[in-house]
């Protein structure tokens, strides 16, 4: 017999490329719980056969330290179990997984007895009795339940996309877009580990608190950190917080970003270049769900969910040894990919509408929608900064256009030509420094030329070509002005 209180887990389907499948396309996944060891292994058996990913647990207590830890579909509980029976655990998941399906087992029950009837009422969806008459029925009828789901959620984020623009402040309507939506429907009210991948500026911030706002923690706060932003000490104190004296310059108490997200949602961004002394203490933390400032002996449980985003290739850092590969798990719970927006292009115009309002309001103008021309330009540009990209270009169309509807020549010139932008659309924002660092050989002198001379551009462009009223625009004296206008041969 193992021994009790052991959660066991299924090996992982190994590393998965961010995209390679779509998380719609997931294996479901199964909680066996029951103390008898050979139900365990029979069962484990069954559903890995149909197709699911399979964790069994063989008390009530490891069965909910899981379901606190893990993300789940389907649990399978016996409902006589040492430490905490059946129907708690039932309470425990209504709780902790209230979209979970959960189904009971056992030898003493029969459908009347008044536990059943209370069972029901907590939510639970079926019971089996032991021994089981036909086990292809066990398996059947969570495969509906597990389609019955999926249509619900499916069904309110139609409804929520054709009523409006899009899923949560997220505007879009393409499939891929959709098949994100359900799947964010479906992860919010857990609290699994959801790991975000997509490109730079996709919208995996925006992702991300999505999920926090439709949570069960929505009430509590939303902290951003930049994984990649601090050195690896400083990181350890923003996140943990440090007691006084614990370093040179520590001269009070301080409280960490973790304290502050308590019971809400802690957001990793740029998780990839997480320098790897902090990703072992991280780990630490995620296993034991407690933490201590730094230099501190006092241990704060640790009741934060966390979303990570990478725009890296994680797997391949994790191939290269340059990310632990058991971080990597304890994170991929539930991989999101979000598509680049080339690959959505149903949702560019209707991205670019939603800028457009945006900005005129903002801006006190009144534009009401793209020429058709500028609508297939938008339409047929290969967007390498994807939404940020496009917000940025939409801004400056609503600042530059005089007319009623956006025309191409509002639009900028190497969008117009079909080429992505020497610089990086982001330039001023503060993920900016991400979409650079990616440029091998990134050169600061080229940089700042990039921005000197598109400065110049939007400033001559806005000065409808006359040269001192740009100069003005900029601050410049003429004579500077047309040094740098000869500079960069811009007429
Ligand atoms: N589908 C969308 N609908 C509306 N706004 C969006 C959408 N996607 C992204 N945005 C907006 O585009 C901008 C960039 O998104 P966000 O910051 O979430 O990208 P990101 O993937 O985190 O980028 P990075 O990898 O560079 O950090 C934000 O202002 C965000 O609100
Ligand atoms: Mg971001």
């Amino acid at each position: 017999m193992k021994k009790s209180g052991a959660a066991e887990r299924a090996p992982g389907s190994g590393l998965r490329a961010p995209g390679a499948e779509t998380a719609g396309a997931e294996r479901p996944r199964i909680l066996i719980a029951d103390d008898e060891q050979s139900m365990r292994e029979w069962m484990r058996l069954l559903f890995q056969r149909d197709g699911f990913e399979v964790m069994t647990a063989a008390d009530g207590v490891a069965a909910r330290d899981l379901v606190t830890r893990e993300y789940l579909d389907v649990v399978l509980t016996d409902i006589r179990m040492p430490k905490l029976d059946g129907v708690q655990l039932l309470k425990a998941i209504r709780d902790l997984a209230p979209d979970a399906i959960v189904l009971m087992m056992t030898a003493h029950w029969t459908r009347d007895s008044v536990e059943w009837q209370d069972a029901r009422e907590l939510g639970a969806e079926a019971l089996f009795e032991k021994p089981f008459r036909d086990v292809n029925l066990v398996t059947m009828q969570v495969r509906q339940l597990l389609e019955a789901r999926r249509l619900r959620h499916e069904n309110t984020v139609l409804r929520q996309t054709s009523a409006g623009q899009g899923f949560a402040g997220i505007i879009g309507r393409s499939p891929v877009m959709v098949e994100m939506f359900s799947l964010i429907e479906t992860v919010c009210r857990t609290n699994s580990t959801v790991l975000i991948s997509g490109d730079s500026g996709t919208g995996k911030e925006l992702v991300a608190s999505a999920i926090h706002k439709q949570s069960l923690r929505s009430q509590k706060p939303f902290v951003a950190v930049n994984c990649g932003a601090m050195l690896e000490t400083l990181l350890e104190s923003e996140l943990f917080g440090h007691v006084r004296g614990a370093f040179t310059g520590a001269e009070k108490d301080k409280k960490g970003l973790l304290e502050a997200a308590d019971g809400g949602t802690v957001f990793l961004d740029e998780i990839g270049e997480m320098p790897k002394a902090m990703q072992v203490k991280f780990l630490r933390v995620l296993q034991e769900r407690k933490y201590r400032r730094v230099g501190g002996t006092e241990e704060s449980a640790f009741n934060v969910r966390v979303i990570a985003a990478t725009n890296r290739d994680l797997p391949k850092q994790v191939s290269e040894g340059r990310f632990r590969e058991d971080l990597f798990y304890r994170l991929n719970v539930i991989p999101l990919y979000v598509p680049s927006l080339r690959d959505r292009a149903e949702d560019i115009l209707l991205i670019a509408e939603h800028f457009l309002s945006k900005y005129t309001q903002e801006m006190g103008k009144s534009i009401d929608g793209f020429s058709a021309e500028a609508a297939d330009l938008l339409k047929s540009y290969s967007w390498p900064g994807n939404v940020r990209e496009l917000e940025n270009v939409v801004e400056r169309c609503v600042a530059l256009e005089h007319e009623t509807r956006v025309r191409p020549s509002s639009l900028p010139e190497n969008l117009r030509e079909g080429r992505p932008a020497t610089l990086r659309p982001a330039a001023g924002s503060a993920s900016f420094d991400a979409a650079a660092a990616e440029i091998d050989g990134f050169s600061l002198e080229q940089h700042l030329r990039d921005i000197e001379r598109s400065h110049l551009e939007l400033a001559l462009e806005r000065a409808d070509g006359v040269q001192t009223r740009a100069a003005e625009i900029l601050g410049l004296s003429f004579r500077q002005f047309r040094y740098l206008a000869k500079k960069y041969g811009l007429k």
